[in-house]
Order: C-alpha cells, then sequence, then structure tokens
C-alpha cells in the first residue's frame, strides 16, 4: 500500500518546464490519485549549496520553488511543503547514510562525474556525499514512492541500496522506496541541444523555459529551438531528437499523446507546429503564472512552510530516534 510519496526540488536557480513535466506534474497527479496517502514535498536547499550559491539569490529561489509549487496545483491542505534545511533531521540521517554507503558507490554517480568538471577551484566534498543526503531525504519518511525524472534514477537506486543495507545490518527499519516517472516525459532535453538534459542551470539561456517566462520569450525560445532538416513531423529520438522532444513537451501540455499529435501535424511544417506548441505553453502557464505572483510573498506561504516544517519535524525526528537506536549511538533510553 502506498501510505508516503516524498520528492525534492532543489532551488539552484528558476525552475524550468523540465522540472514540471518530469517531476511536478507527477507530485499534483499522485495528490490527487492517493487519497490516504501523506505527502512530505520540500524544497532542497542543502542540494543546491553543492555548488556555490549567492545567498540573497538562494533565500529567493527557495522561496520562488515553494511558490511554484502551490500555483502548478500542489494543494496544501492536502500535501506537507517544507524547506529541507528547516528539518534537522535530515541532516543527522544523512550523516548515518555517509556512514552506509561506501565511497566507490558515490564516484560511480554521474551527476558527479558531469559536476565535477565544473568545480575548478576544488571539488566541494558534498558533491561527492550529495546521494546519501538524497537517501536520507526519501528514508526518513518511508517513502514508497518517489516522483522523480529519470536522471535521479541512479541516485534513487543508491538509496534503495543504501537503505537494504541498512535493514540487513540492524534489522528492518526503513520502507524500500521505488521511483514513480511521468511515463511520457521522463526527460526534456535541452533546446539549444537536444541531446543534453534541459537544465535551469545551463549557460545557454534559450535552452530552457522558464516556468515564468513571459509569453514572448517561450514562443521565441520555442521558435528557436534546434530542429533537423527533415520537413516530417514524428518521433523519433535517434534521428529527430530535436522535434522528437518537442513532441513530448507538447504532449507533456496537452495530455495528448504523441501518436495523437502525429496525426495532427501530419501535413503541416514545423513552423505551424512550433508555433501552435508555443501558444500552448503560454496558455497553459497563464493561470500558474498568476498564482505564483499572488503567492510569492504572501503571508500565506510562511503559514504553509511553517505548517510542512511542523509535520516533517515530527515525522523525521520519530525515525531518526529509532535509527540511533539501532545504530546503538548516545545512551540507552
Ligand atoms: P533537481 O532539482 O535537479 O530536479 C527536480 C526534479 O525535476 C526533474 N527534472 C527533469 N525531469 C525531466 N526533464 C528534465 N530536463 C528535468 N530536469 C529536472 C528531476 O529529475 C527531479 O525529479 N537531487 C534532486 C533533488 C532531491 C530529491 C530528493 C528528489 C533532493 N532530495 C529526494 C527526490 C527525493 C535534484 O537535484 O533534482
Amino acid at each position: 500500500m502506498v501510505k508516503r510519496i516524498v520528492s525534492g526540488v532543489q532551488p539552484s536557480g528558476k525552475l524550468t518546464i523540465g522540472n514540471y513535466l518530469g517531476a511536478i506534474k507527477s507530485f499534483v497527479k499522485l495528490q490527487d490519485e492517493y487519497e490516504g496517502a501523506e505527502f512530505f514535498f520540500f524544497v532542497a536547499d542543502l542540494h543546491a549549496i553543492t555548488v556555490t550559491q549567492d545567498r540573497l539569490k538562494l533565500r529567493q529561489s527557495i522561496r520562488e520553488v515553494a511558490a511554484m509549487y502551490i500555483a502548478c496545483g500542489l494543494d496544501p491542505d492536502k500535501v506537507n511543503i517544507f524547506i529541507q534545511s528547516e528539518v534537522p533531521a535530515h541532516n543527522q540521517l544523512g550523516y548515518i547514510m555517509e556512514s552506509t554507503a561506501y565511497i566507490g558507490e558515490m564516484e560511480r554517480m554521474t551527476q558527479y562525474k558531469d559536476k565535477r568538471q565544473r568545480q575548478v577551484e576544488g571539488i566541494k566534498t558534498s558533491l561527492l556525499t550529495y546521494p546519501a543526503l538524497m537517501a536520507a531525504d526519501i528514508l526518513l519518511y518511508d517513502a514508497n514512492l518517489v516522483p522523480i525524472g529519470d536522471d535521479q534514477d541512479q541516485h534513487l537506486e543508491l538509496t534503495r541500496m543504501v537503505g537494504e543495507r541498512f535493514n540487513n545490518q540492524y534489522g528492518n527499519t526503513f520502507e524500500i522506496p521505488k521511483a514513480y516517472y511521468n511515463k511520457d516525459v521522463v526527460r526534456i532535453m535541452s533546446l539549444a541541444d537536444p541531446l543534453k538534459k534541459m537544465s535551469k542551470s545551463d549557460e545557454i539561456e534559450r535552452s530552457f523555459i522558464l516556468l515564468d517566462d513571459e509569453p514572448n520569450r517561450i514562443k521565441n525560445k520555442i521558435g528557436s529551438a534546434v530542429t533537423d532538416s527533415d520537413t516530417k513531423i514524428y518521433f523519433d529520438k535517434e534521428n529527430k531528437p530535436g522535434i522528437s522532444n518537442l513532441l513530448s513537451i507538447y504532449a507533456g501540455f496537452s495530455d495528448k499523446s504523441v501518436e495523437e499529435i502525429e496525426k495532427l501535424y501530419e501535413n503541416k511544417s514545423y513552423q505551424e507546429f512550433k508555433s501552435d506548441l508555443g501558444n500552448l505553453i503560454v496558455d497553459y502557464l497563464k493561470p500558474i503564472q498568476e498564482r505564483y505572483k499572488e503567492i510569492l510573498n504572501s503571508k500565506y506561504l510562511d503559514e504553509v512552510l511553517d505548517r510542512g516544517r511542523d509535520r516533517a519535524i515530527i515525522i523525521s525526528n520519530r525515525k531518526l530516534e529509532k535509527v540511533y537506536h539501532k545504530v546503538g549511538l548516545g545512551r540507552k533510553k
């Protein structure tokens, strides 16, 4: 039975349509599907500082991610929304997970291998140990399901592995979680280079669409998205990665299947397709952007985050106490 659903997003910049289609859209779907479950959706601010951040920008981004969660449809009366660093058990269990996972396992993570290339002034220790904290984020709540985009699947596999290792060593303690993917849209690619993931930290602005981008900007970015020199619109990830990516985006924002969209554009030009897609995204995001502006600086957002934090602290401390007891830390109670 699905009792707990947990996920997080890093506040390392503004959110993209990749974050939405790959993750946040699933959060909302699950919230509506699993009425009896409890949900913990957090802003993963501790994860963001594995890369140097400007303090004021980080503060702002944390609020923005939380406001975007609500604007996208998460209902604070149904789910707990909170900020990771305000719930100390994440760090505390993170250390226990570092004492469960092996360095070799951390070094194998693709994200670590990619990101370390960019830390020319020295590689932060936390960039390596990051997956241990992510495992803690999930295991703390005995999550059954973790909605993520597929770029996080390696981290989730590691979470399962260290969770099982801990259970074997100390006796059954953690629920072993499963990933939940948005089947149509597991990975949205860059509009400038469709072989790369769309990422909020990409240097090329037109490679991503932000959830709070202005309508014209969205249309221009879709208009300038890299495609191939063929003229037909059909899904073929290998030979037509650009068009295939746009088809996935179209599917994500329309709830039409890729096949249906292919049929719709059988005899139409790339230009027409792109223009319709631009309009589709703009219309879809309009109410989200309006809601977002209302919430961002509201007291309501703080109330939601306080409530979420308080509940997360209760649940996570209960688990942490059990773990400390099993490991033999501190004094016997
Ligand atoms: P982050 O902040 O990079 O991304 C947040 C979520 O968005 C998904 N995502 C995408 N999905 C499809 N296409 C894309 N181009 C795309 N870009 C991002 C990610 O897969 C992710 O689900 N380590 C995590 C945050 C985290 C977390 C957790 C997630 C920390 N602790 C515990 C789940 C459970 C991260 O960096 O995601």
